[in-house]
């Protein structure tokens, strides 16, 4: 038995380790306890607590944290000096997700930001490796709003979902959050009271930050034996034969607030912004029971004929939006 079962039944839950992983390996609670205790030797675990409120967490075996100037801030140098270290020993494929992830996300607050400061950390254990940047700028989901003149900046994570997304054409295409959110294991934006991809699994603690902070917040996890590769990543969302951005996948849930329908011809107006960049468009209903006639005929019929390069893909779709998708595609000419 490796390692990795021990390490990750810590991940899952810092109690009652050694009585989960005797249930688990099928070995004893004595031959159990001894693994935990050798894994502390070793340094890839910690223990906290005595008796019976023992409890065990990987151990960080590295960690660092800086504060930059942002003007005049280079990204490649901050990766060189500071996160290129900490995963020089890891596969290629993961030290590669580390150099791009980070360097665009230092890159964004370095140029879209406006803050003071930038900071960088990173932190990595026996399974995964941790980063976030974090800047004291306007926010991102308050700049995306006001560049597209969006009434919420809630609509914001709508238009990152969708990719191709950029307040700055003349320097930027919009592709760092898009290739980002995907390539890590977790990824993580938060701004305001707003979490872009919040995923539980992001560790709380891991950067002390009042919840109405200003600036943006984002954070990345990959576990460090991942076997993803950036270029599988773009290869997914480029035109078969081609090296472009041709696809994307839209969560049609970031269409609706809370509470609402999707009903209104101005949704579905929302919702196809920009769809005409792409040659394909997954519409994913993913967490939309039903959706409204006028909305429906919005997207798959007017969209569609006004646009008829892009093509329209929904999937995920419940009995209800089925229907009316069928009844506003069988109108279009
Ligand atoms: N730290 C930040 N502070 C404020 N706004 C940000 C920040 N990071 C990103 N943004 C906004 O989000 C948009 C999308 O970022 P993204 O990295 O996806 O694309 P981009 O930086 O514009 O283009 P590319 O990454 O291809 O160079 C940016 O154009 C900018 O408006
Ligand atoms: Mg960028």
């Amino acid at each position: 038995m490796n390692q990795t079962v021990l390490l990750k039944l810590v991940a899952d839950g810092h109690g009652n380790v050694a009585t989960r992983l005797s249930a688990s390996a099928g070995i004893s609670r004595q031959a159990a306890s001894a693994r935990v205790s050798a894994a502390v030797r070793a340094g890839l675990l910690v223990r906290q607590g005595v008796g019976r409120g023992v409890r065990y967490a990987l151990a960080e075996t590295h960690r660092f944290e800086q504060h930059f100037e942002r003007a005049g801030l280079s990204e490649d140098r901050v990766w060189r000096s500071l996160c290129a270290p900490v995963v020089a020993d890891l596969p290629s494929n993961v030290r590669d997700i580390w150099q791009y992830g980070l360097t665009e996300m230092i890159n964004n607050a370095v140029d879209h930001s406006g803050a003071a400061v930038v900071r960088v950390g990173i932190v990595r254990n026996a399974l995964f490796t941790q980063a976030w940047v974090a800047d004291d700028g306007e926010g991102i989901f308050l700049k995306i709003a006001k560049a597209l003149d969006l009434y919420d900046p809630r609509e914001s994570m709508l238009e990152l979902a969708k990719g191709k997304l950029t307040t700055d054409p003349a320097n930027h295409s919009g592709d760092g959050i898009f290739f980002s959110s995907k390539v890590f294991d977790l990824f993580d934006i938060r701004s305001g009271a707003l979490h872009f991809m919040h995923d539980e699994g992001l560790d709380d603690v891991l950067i002390e930050r009042p919840k109405d902070a200003p600036g943006t917040l984002v954070l990345m996890r990959l576990s460090n034996q991942s076997t993803r590769t950036t270029k599988e990543i773009f290869n997914k969302f480029a035109a078969p034969d081609e090296f472009t951005f041709a696809k994307t996948i839209v969560p049609v849930r970031l269409a609706q607030h809370e509470g609402e329908k999707l009903v209104a011809r101005s949704q579905a107006k929302r919702l196809t912004m920009r769809f005409e960049r792409f040659k394909s468009v997954m519409l994913d209903f993913d967490g939309v029971e039903e959706i409204g006639q006028a909305f429906a005929d919005e997207v798959f019929r007017v969209f569609q004929n006004a646009h008829p390069e892009t093509r329209l893909e929904p999937v995920n779709m419940s009995p209800a939006v089925k229907d009316m998708v069928s009844r506003a595609k069988s109108l279009v000419l």
